[in-house]
């Protein structure tokens, strides 16, 4: 999908809505655009109109897009994979499609679905290649199916293809109150696995009631702790954090396990060149990997293989349809930490970041 704004005004409407010539099949949108490196509330609210979906293509009217970890790395220019400034972020959606071009089963239209775009999302509505688009079974609430898109994805493929858990199995989840933390400690717990998970203290109740033993993310005997805990190691490790404490991480596996490092959060306030971490942790990654140490070590990343692109989207589908499936039965509880309106996204983006959170915040349709 096309993340790149087309030029477009702050006002209330599109230049080309105002002049009463909004073309053919074309659609007025509200958008959030990151216009550059800025504070949350530099993000801007634009409207425009965005053409029919051409060949192979849906047109999705956002019902929910969440606010995720990317947002916060590419509003300081530091995801790895990040498109030119300006561009509209958001890394999934939950929407109906509301029109489909040609060659495209017009079926879908009047269905829910969700889609994983890593940017582009935080529109009222968005035009997706049809083959990203994922049934959303009816009777779940948008805002809660949305909770475990890039989240469900995620923590699914890590435990289940990468890692490879098996019941009865301890693991260590980091930021266990985060999006993709608290989605990990609810999978890893319905197949099976104990789980102990580092928080902020604040967070500690929270946890535990997703069912993991909670440790203070911060602690500097955060390793000790973790050994009074599993004193022969654990069988993987899941890190977003990167930096320094990924040895730690490393070393508190035991003989066999995984590491599974899927991010570097701890420098993304680095000045300098937004590869450098990543380039220096994919090294050491491969590093321990090759090893003769008894133990493994890579780098999950969900858009992996996208090259082979019915492939990848049969895996997304399927990886998909099963959180889905663990989210009706009542297995995964939706972590909701807030919903507000597109237009109120600088908030909900200052939100997220606050450290206050257990959970996904999720946009809205806008006010209005
Ligand atoms: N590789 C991939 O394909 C892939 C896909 C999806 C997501 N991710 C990564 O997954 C991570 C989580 O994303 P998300 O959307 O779930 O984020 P989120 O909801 O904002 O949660 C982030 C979590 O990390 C914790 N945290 C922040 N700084 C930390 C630190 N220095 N040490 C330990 N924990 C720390 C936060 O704790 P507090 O609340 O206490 O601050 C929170 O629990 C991100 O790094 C993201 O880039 C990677």
């Amino acid at each position: 999908m096309n993340a790149n704004p087309l030029p477009s005004t702050p006002s209330r409407q599109s230049a080309s809505a105002a002049a009463g010539a909004v073309p053919d099949g074309a659609v007025p949108v509200t958008e959030v655009v990151l216009p550059g490196v800025v504070a949350p509330e530099g993000l801007q609210v634009h409207h425009r109109t965005v053409p029919a979906p051409a060949a192979g293509q849906a047109l999705v009217t956002m019902e929910a897009t969440g606010v995720s970890f990317a947002e916060q790395q590419m509003r300081r220019g530091k995801y790895y994979d990040q498109p030119p400034f300006p561009f509209v972020p958001g890394y999934d959606l939950v929407g109906t499609v509301t029109a489909v071009g040609p060659g495209v089963d017009p079926v879908l239209v009047g269905q829910r679905v969700a889609a994983l775009t890593k940017t582009g999302g935080w529109a009222s509505a968005v035009v997706v290649d049809a083959g990203d688009l994922v049934g959303v079974p009816a009777g779940l609430d948008p805002v809660e199916a949305e909770t475990v898109v890039v989240n469900g994805i995620t923590a699914h493929q890590m435990l289940h293809r990468k890692a490879r858990v098996r019941a009865g199995q301890t693991i260590l989840v980091h930021g266990a109150n985060g999006g993709v933390g608290s989605t990990l400690v609810q999978l890893a717990r319905s197949a099976g696995v104990r789980v102990i998970g580092t928080a902020s203290p604040r967070h500690h109740d929270a946890v535990r009631a997703l069912g993991a033993e909670p440790v203070d993310y911060a602690a500097p005997d955060l390793p000790a702790q973790v050994r009074r805990l599993a004193p022969g190691g654990v069988d993987a490790v899941f890190d977003h954090v990167g930096g320094p404490g990924v040895v730690d991480s490393f070393r508190l596996l035991a003989r066999g396990g995984t590491l599974v490092s899927y991010g570097s959060a701890a420098t993304k306030d680095d000045a300098g060149n937004s590869r450098k971490p990543i380039l220096t942790l994919f090294a050491r990654l491969l590093v321990w990997d090759l090893a003769p140490n008894g133990r493994n070590a890579s780098f999950f990343n969900i858009w992996a293989g996208r090259r082979r692109r019915d492939r990848f989207q049969a895996r997304l589908r399927a990886d998909l349809t099963a959180v889905f499936g663990l989210l009706e039965q009542g297995v995964l509880r939706p972590q909701v930490a807030a919903r507000l309106p597109l237009d109120r996204a600088a908030e909900a983006m200052a939100l997220a970041e606050s450290g206050t959170v257990v959970g996904k915040v999720v946009l809205t349709p806008p006010a209005g």
